[in-house]
């Protein structure tokens, strides 16, 4: 049985978390003499009271989010981009220089940097060849009494493909600690979201996050869904103030009308990658595209390091994946407007004449 009294880490059982000026008094009317701010306005944008703390509870953010999603607001934790998400995680749970967490390389590098942070050894089991689970290697660790997080990253970065269900299901129905999905790029994918499982399963927690589909990255915001029991401890030691008003204010903003919006950029991201899928696999220099659930592809080529320096020299930037784990000569291309694919696609011929 799951148990999260047992596997939250004791000083954060016995915390007493910071109590806010904002948190003793939720009002919005009245003379604010409580937190220390700058009674005779902000620098700029006077509009928008920059200089006044914001909401620490982000409430009106998360009912917004809630109705989307169809939750109840307890069962969301926003945070400064996931990366607050999963480095809290660890804070919450993970006993540095004790505890340990599981994650599949190659996969999404804060998993490690985080535990790296937090002094948490990393239990690191390769995806397979074909980029998915190797569910036999994972489940003699499930039982060791020092794995407190495993992280699962669906669809992945950077393989691109959606994990598979059954195998995620094994490890949430065998594993008495944190199981981490993280969905950062699930919208541009047909599966459907383990967002619903959270009230089946108490140990499951689901990130996402507005930096994709979403088109906000420049904002940070991430969200992680969980029982209201993992977002309380959430909540208990998140910076007071982690979203920013602005943040909160423009996210927001967003999300009116946040279906045409949304899904319209969905759509055409896909479109685009599908045609440049088909564009790439003609290039001569280029032994696989792999298939992609995300806003970005993964191809192999005759020489990642080549390839990358060409298109740096043309300012054209990718990601070069060729020390990754089973990605050698590998490189990750993010989903471009028409025009950008385009640029790309006449610098890829070019680069075809002159090498190969
Ligand atoms: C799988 C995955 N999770 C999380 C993130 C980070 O999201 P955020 O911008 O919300 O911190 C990324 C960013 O690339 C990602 O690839």
């Amino acid at each position: 049985m799951f148990d999260l009294q047992k596997i939250t880490r004791k000083n954060i059982i016995n915390l007493k978390p910071y109590s806010s000026a904002r948190d003793e008094y939720e009002g919005n009317q009245g003379i604010f003499l409580d937190a220390n701010e700058n009674s005779f306005g902000a620098l700029i944008h006077n509009e928008y009271n920059l200089n006044r703390y914001p909401d620490p509870h982000q409430k009106k953010l998360k009912e917004k989010i809630a109705e989307i999603e169809s939750i109840n607001s307890e069962n969301i934790f926003l945070g400064n981009g996931s990366d607050e998400a999963i480095d809290l995680l660890f804070r919450a749970f993970a006993e540095p220089s004790i505890d340990t967490v599981l994650y599949c390389p190659p996969t999404y590098g804060m998993y490690e940097v985080s535990a790296n942070i937090n002094a948490i050894t990393p239990i690191e089991v390769p995806l397979t060849q074909d980029f998915e689970l190797d569910i036999e290697k994972i489940r003699p660790h499930l039982n060791n009494p020092t794995l407190k997080l495993i992280f699962l990253c669906s669809p992945n970065n950077p393989t691109g493909n959606i994990l598979n269900r059954e195998n995620i299901m094994t490890i949430l129905k065998n594993f008495q600690g944190i199981v981490v999905i993280d969905e950062a790029y699930q919208d541009f994918s047909k599966e459907v979201s383990w967002i619903k499982e959270i009230e089946n399963y108490k140990n499951l927690v689901v990130l996402k996050t507005f930096s994709k589909s979403w088109g906000m990255a420049n904002l940070r915001l991430g969200m992680a869904f969980a029982s209201p029991e993992i977002i309380h401890i959430y909540n208990k030691i998140k910076p007071p103030y982690n979203i920013n008003g602005e943040t909160q204010r423009l996210v927001l903003e967003g999300l009116t009308d946040h279906k045409s919006r949304k899904y319209r950029a969905i759509d055409d991201i896909i479109e685009e990658r599908e045609k440049l899928s088909i564009k790439l696999k003609n290039l001569s220099f280029v032994q696989k595209v792999y298939k992609s659930d995300t806003n970005f592809l993964l191809i192999k080529v005759n020489n990642a390091n080549q390839l990358y320096n060409y298109l740096i020299s043309k300012q054209i930037i990718i990601r070069n994946r060729h020390t990754t784990l089973l990605c050698e000569n590998c490189v990750r291309i993010t989903i471009g407007t028409n025009t950008e694919n385009m640029m790309l696609m006449k610098h890829l011929l070019a680069f075809e004449n002159s090498y190969s």
